[in-house]
């Protein structure tokens, strides 16, 4: 089981449990990043800021989406083989969620196990403090043999802080293409923390977004209706909201664009005209000339071998791999050795 430092939880519930960074710590990252991300030559703001409450709808939003494949991929995937891959993982088994928004997807693992095991241990991570206690809730209503530690935080923070102790065999979901939002450095920082944090013979479900035409990747990623354009300029709206800061959204355009080398769909704010910009809170005014760009998300694709080799790079090997019926997206079961 995790035991987290005694203080920092709250219960919120009869088997739900919450641990949560404190607000103005999280103010102070924002702040720090905007501030560096804003004065840098190439202007870049990072993903991880995407998702505070309108973020997250917003992104709950593109899970909708006809041309957002991944996640009805994804879901495909998880009905057909949550078994087999609960079965391939051992037991028992608790479960631990990097990144678990609304965790619809998680309610098929976790029926699965509860059908395997008295008891299930569930402790979802996510930085969105409201999504996270929304569908914690939700989720012990349902589960009348589960038990929820909510950690609302950052993965990195969570993981170097040592409040995760685990007993049982871990089962760590990292799903939704996540890992795609690092940069591969950062990512192997983030899975070598991860094996590093758990027993050998636990297990990562990791799911990844295959490589495919440029074409279906741009259309997933700037889709007509404009839903993702309102998430990616909701990251203005958020300085604007939390740092005094003066955007008008209307003089950004949302662009994403697949670099097949890289394998990766970037996502820009690109200014429809020269502008100079007041952030309050940080006391710095911002230049914009036509057609600078803001990098605000890339979002990797990998072929089955990409999974591999991150995988022996960072303590784990490839132990089960499954695809949907459009061989568009995988998810991996990948052991710590
Ligand atoms: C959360 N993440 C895996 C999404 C992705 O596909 O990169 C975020 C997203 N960005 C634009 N659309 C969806």
């Amino acid at each position: 089981m995790i035991v987290p430092a005694r203080d920092q939880l709250t219960p919120i519930g009869e088997r739900f449990l919450l641990s949560r960074t404190p607000q103005p710590a999280q103010t102070a990252w924002f702040a720090d990043d905007v501030r560096a991300g804003l004065g840098a030559n190439r202007k870049r703001l990072s993903a991880r800021y995407f998702y505070d409450d309108l973020g997250s709808a917003l992104f709950e939003a593109i899970t909708f989406l006809p041309e957002y494949y991944l996640t009805r991929a994804e879901t495909e995937i998880l009905e057909r083989h949550a078994g087999d891959m609960l079965d391939a993982a051992g037991g028992p088994l608790e479960l631990v969620e990097f990144g678990s928004g609304s965790a619809r997807k998680t309610r098929i693992l976790i029926g699965e196990a509860l059908d395997r095991q008295e008891r299930v241990d569930y402790h979802p991570i996510d930085i969105s403090p409201h999504a996270l206690i929304d569908s914690s809730a939700a989720l012990v209503a349902e589960y009348k043999r589960l038990y929820v530690t909510a950690y609302a935080t950052d993965y990195f923070e969570l993981l170097e802080s040592m409040r995760l102790r685990t007993s049982e065999r871990v089962l760590a979901l990292f799903m939704g293409s996540n890992v795609g939002n690092y940069e591969p450095h950062e990512a192997d920082k983030l899975l070598s923390a991860m094996s590093a944090s758990f027993k050998p013979g636990d297990g990562l479900l990791l799911g990844t977004d295959l490589k495919k035409p440029a074409h279906i990747l741009e259309a997933a990623y700037g889709d007509p209706t404009g839903v993702t354009a309102a998430f990616n300029k909701n990251l203005l709206g958020r300085i604007n909201r939390e740092l005094g800061g003066h955007f008008d959204l209307d003089g950004f355009e949302h662009v994403a664009r697949y670099d097949a080398v890289r394998g990766s769909v970037d996502s820009f704010l690109v200014a429809r005209r020269g502008q100079v910009v007041a952030i309050d809170a940080l006391d710095m005014t911002v230049r914009f000339v036509t057609a600078e760009t803001i990098h605000t998300e890339s979002s990797y694709k990998f072929a089955a071998e990409d999974v591999a080799r991150m995988a022996g790079r960072n303590g784990f090997r490839v132990a089960g791999r499954w695809t949907d019926s459009l061989g568009q997206f995988a998810v991996s079961l990948l052991e710590i050795l």
